[in-house]
């Protein structure tokens, strides 16, 4: 199968060509996929998408009349793509699920204790010699009350290694999992009882028209001062307007996020000569108590390897006419 692959890396590339066995032919562009760049995908019958790449109904349109069938995704998540559309057109698209999560989960962690405990500003006092302590102060997570929102793959690891915290663990999710309640004595309870009870909360949601903001003022409210919030989700499901306010106003004591709302055209790129023009994400960088990684939560050899591994068995499925069984409806 002829396949194009949008918004390629260098570093992933060696992992996705040991992937290919059965060698089709991969043709690899930097460009996400947008309007004008799906014109790249002519002659390719699959496209392979990550998810900063724009899979909305014009640029579906626009796929499928240059004669691509086929959209493999090397993500779990699938929000930038409108599935409505696609099934409609007649595409097949299947996603890149589980792939690890482990690497996500203990990125969460790692994004949490690194705020909780100013690691990122000890290490930058320390290069400057400034070896003070007044600005280092954090919390024991013993015993602290953690909510993890969405307990699937990734909040389901969350909530394992929390619970060897000593954490006491809240959950919400549409279907909450009874085997952890026995196993780590996680209390299912609604979002709202989460907000008003929880030290620190960690999202592990998909991005949904139900998800999209659902973190917004009128919850910000409900949470404690001294909250932690967590995103290793979608930037899109908080809203990071009223978020900066309560930042701001220490209504919230932190925000570690690997994940921003608008990320296409700033992350994954290296912007460092040109600036940014999102001066809402400038805000956000400048504010003490927010740590922002640029969504490298997959990034580990275990996932890569994986995110290929799946990219093309879902490839070498529709290669060899039969249905792959990640495809997003049946
Ligand atoms: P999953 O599908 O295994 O779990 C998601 C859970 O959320 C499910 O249990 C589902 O029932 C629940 N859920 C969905 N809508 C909900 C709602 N409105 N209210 C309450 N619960 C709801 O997905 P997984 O693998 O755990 O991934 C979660 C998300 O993490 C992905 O959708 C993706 O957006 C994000 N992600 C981020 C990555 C990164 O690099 N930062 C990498 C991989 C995933």
């Amino acid at each position: 199968m002829k396949i194009l692959l949008y918004s390629a890396k260098n570093f992933e590339i060696p992992f996705l060509e040991r992937a290919n066995k059965k060698e089709h032919k991969i043709a690899y562009t930097r460009d996400a996929l947008d309007s004008e760049t799906a014109i790249q995908a002519v002659g390719f019958e699959a496209i392979v998408l990550f998810s900063g790449d724009d899979a909305s109904l014009i640029v579906l349109e626009k796929l499928w009349e240059l004669g691509v069938r086929y959209i493999a995704l090397r993500s779990a998540g699938y929000n930038n793509v409108q599935i409505e559309a696609a099934k409609r057109i007649g595409f097949k698209v299947a996603n890149a699920p589980d792939y690890s999560p482990y690497a996500i989960a203990e990125h969460a962690v790692a994004l949490l204790l690194a705020l909780n405990r100013k690691v990122v500003l000890a290490a930058n006092q320390g290069q400057a010699y400034d070896f003070t302590q007044d600005k280092l102060i954090g919390f024991d997570l013993n015993e602290k009350t953690i909510g993890i929102i969405g307990t699937g793959g990734i909040g389901k690891v969350m909530i394992k290694i929390m619970a060897g915290f000593g954490c006491k663990i809240l959950a919400h999710d549409l279907y909450p999992d009874n085997s952890l309640v026995d196993k780590y004595g996680v209390t299912y309870k609604t979002f709202r009882e989460i907000c008003s009870e929880a030290n620190i909360i960690s999202l592990h949601i998909p991005l949904t028209q139900d998800t999209h903001y659902l973190i917004d003022k009128t919850l910000l409210d409900l949470m404690k001062k001294d909250v932690l919030l967590v995103n290793t989700a979608r930037g899109a499901v908080v809203k990071t307007k009223d978020l900066i306010k309560h930042l701001e106003t220490n209504t919230a004591a932190g925000y570690a996020t690997d994940v921003y709302e608008t990320e296409k055209g700033v992350f994954f790129l290296d912007n460092s000569k040109t600036g940014i023009q999102d001066s809402q994400l400038q805000k956000l960088l400048s504010l003490p108590n927010v740590l922002l990684t640029p969504h490298q939560g997959y990034l580990t050899k275990e996932a890569l390897t994986n995110i290929g591994e799946i990219t093309f068995y879902n490839i070498d499925c529709w290669a060899m006419g039969k249905k792959s069984s990640n495809e997003l409806w049946d």
